[in-house]
């Protein structure tokens, strides 16, 4: 298997071209199973259970994958939480807490609910007891990260994705857990590819869609940063601790 390439290629059939123990940190962020439309490689509207078996199916080859002591993170969408869960609770591998990616501007929640979403979670799961001296507590000084949320249309941005998450989270999250070699197995637009280039690490990577792997190749060649490092302090966006303004909505929250 070819390193920092990604491969077009399904994941579990990818995931079994790899050894036993090699690689030192997962990073994926897997379909949800909530209707998003990927093109027709692949069906996000599956029964609830047959999505349950799907990501064990993938899950138990990350835990076969990974090296001991090592963190696997695994991001999730709120309405099927429970079905991924179940199976990773099928594999041994261990379930910490979550990662909370906080977004300080808001976003009509997919449910269509009144609430607006502002927080997406990760597992954080490790294979055995963690190696916990080698989190960088000084770049992951809390489970919540707050990074600004990156949008189809961006002025940096000739990316066609649904789901394209921020560079600068994904760094945060690779440099926090010391990711050396880093797998993720639904690259999607190639965001944790690119993360891991400019952060000089290794990578190993599938995605099912040749027109992603298309787009990610497209960002790994730019040579420049691809979203810019927002500021974490949201005092800075919304002037004197308010919320900022929601640009992309147009609604500004009100405190109570
Ligand atoms: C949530 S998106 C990942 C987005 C990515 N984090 C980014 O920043 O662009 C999930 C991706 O998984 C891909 N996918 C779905 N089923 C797959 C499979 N069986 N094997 C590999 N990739 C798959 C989809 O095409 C989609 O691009």
């Amino acid at each position: 298997m070819e390193i920092n390439k990604i491969t077009c290629s399904d994941c579990i059939d990818g995931l079994k071209q790899l050894p036993d123990n090699s690689i030192d940190f997962v990073l994926t962020d897997p379909p949800f199973n909530v209707g998003i439309d990927y093109q027709e490689d692949y069906d996000d509207n599956k029964q609830d259970e047959e999505y349950s078996d799907w990501c064990y199916q993938w899950i138990r080859e990350i835990e076969r994958v990974l090296q001991e002591g090592r963190y696997a993170i695994i991001f999730t969408g709120d309405k099927k939480l429970y079905y991924i869960m179940k199976a990773i609770y099928r594999t041994n591998l261990i379930f910490h807490h979550f990662l909370k990616w906080y977004k300080p501007t808001c976003q009509r929640g997919l449910s269509g609910t009144v609430l607006f979403g502002r927080t997406e979670l990760a597992f954080v799961l490790s294979k055995g007891k963690p190696d916990i001296k080698r989190i960088n507590r000084k770049t992951l000084y809390s489970d919540t990260l707050i990074h600004y949320n990156t949008t189809n249309s961006d002025k940096y941005n000739a990316v066609n994705h649904n789901c394209r998450r921020p560079e600068p989270l994904y760094r945060q999250i690779i440099q926090g857990f010391d990711g050396k070699l880093v797998l993720d197995c639904f690259m999607g637009s190639g965001t944790t590819a690119v993360a891991c280039k400019q952060l000089g690490v290794n990578f190993i990577g599938f995605e099912i869609n040749l027109e992603y792997v298309d787009i990610a190749n497209k960002r790994l060649q730019q040579n420049t940063l691809f979203d810019v490092m927002q500021p974490l302090d949201v005092k800075q966006d919304g002037g004197n601790g308010l919320p900022p303004t929601d640009k992309s909505v147009g609604i500004r929250p009100t405190i109570l």
